[in-house]
């Protein structure tokens, strides 16, 4: 797919809520470096964007294979910075499957736009990724409908695992401070204890050899 790229980014969707609530978000970007307090100012443009309806294409809200995160889930790329210092993306979960329990390495917003979901919030206990060890403990278990969203702020709120607990797929709507399909980052086994590097991709766009790392 050949997305809109300017200087302003890569739109793989170009709608107008969806340029509303990039420039919204450059916007308090400019005017704000705290991730903290960052998420707290989006949190009204990311509650209009998901609250509109007739933005999001049939393509990217449906389940895919191929998929890097497994249990046939869609990772589709809506926008990118010029830097890869944001993206936005949509994540389409099949009835029944659950993501790996994952991390994000950066600030974001997470909310649902169709569909119902559970969400297991773990906080790490103690951790050497270099050993491939981290003993994670469970803090919490949410329910998420259409419409409702949280933040992650790394180190504290950022790993957790997501299951789709409607009998239709579940699609969220993600904005993340870089570029998480590409970037590696970490999947756990909180059995095991065990933790291990993990790139998701995206399903619409690969990312290239630059950013293998
Ligand atoms: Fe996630």
């Amino acid at each position: 797919m050949t997305p809109n790229v300017a200087a302003d980014g890569e739109y793989y969707v170009d709608a107008p809520a969806v340029r509303a609530f990039i420039a919204a978000v450059e916007a308090a970007r400019a005017a704000e470096p705290d991730p903290a307090r960052l998420v707290e100012r989006l949190r009204p443009a990311f509650s209009r964007l998901l609250q509109a309806d007739g933005w999001l294409p049939d393509e990217f809200a449906r389940p895919y294979e191929a998929s890097g995160m497994g249990g046939g889930i869609g990772q589709y790329l809506l926008y990118r910075s010029a830097d890869r210092s944001l993206t936005l993306f949509s994540l389409v979960i099949p009835a029944g499957s659950t993501t790996p329990v994952h991390d994000h390495l950066a600030w974001g917003l997470v909310g649902l736009y169709r569909g119902e979901q559970i969400e297991r919030v773990y906080s790490p206990i103690a951790t050497d990724y270099d050993a491939g060890l981290a003993k994670l403990e469970l803090i919490d278990e949410r329910p998420l409908r259409a419409g409702e969203f949280y933040t992650l702020l790394p180190p504290t709120d950022d790993i957790h695992s997501v299951t789709t607990t409607s009998s239709e797929p579940s699609i969220s709507i993600h904005l993340l401070g870089n570029d998480a399909g590409c970037i590696v980052r970490h999947r756990f086994d909180p059995d095991a204890e065990a933790v291990a590097p993990f790139r998701s991709g995206y399903s619409n766009v690969p990312c290239g050899e630059e950013a293998a790392g």
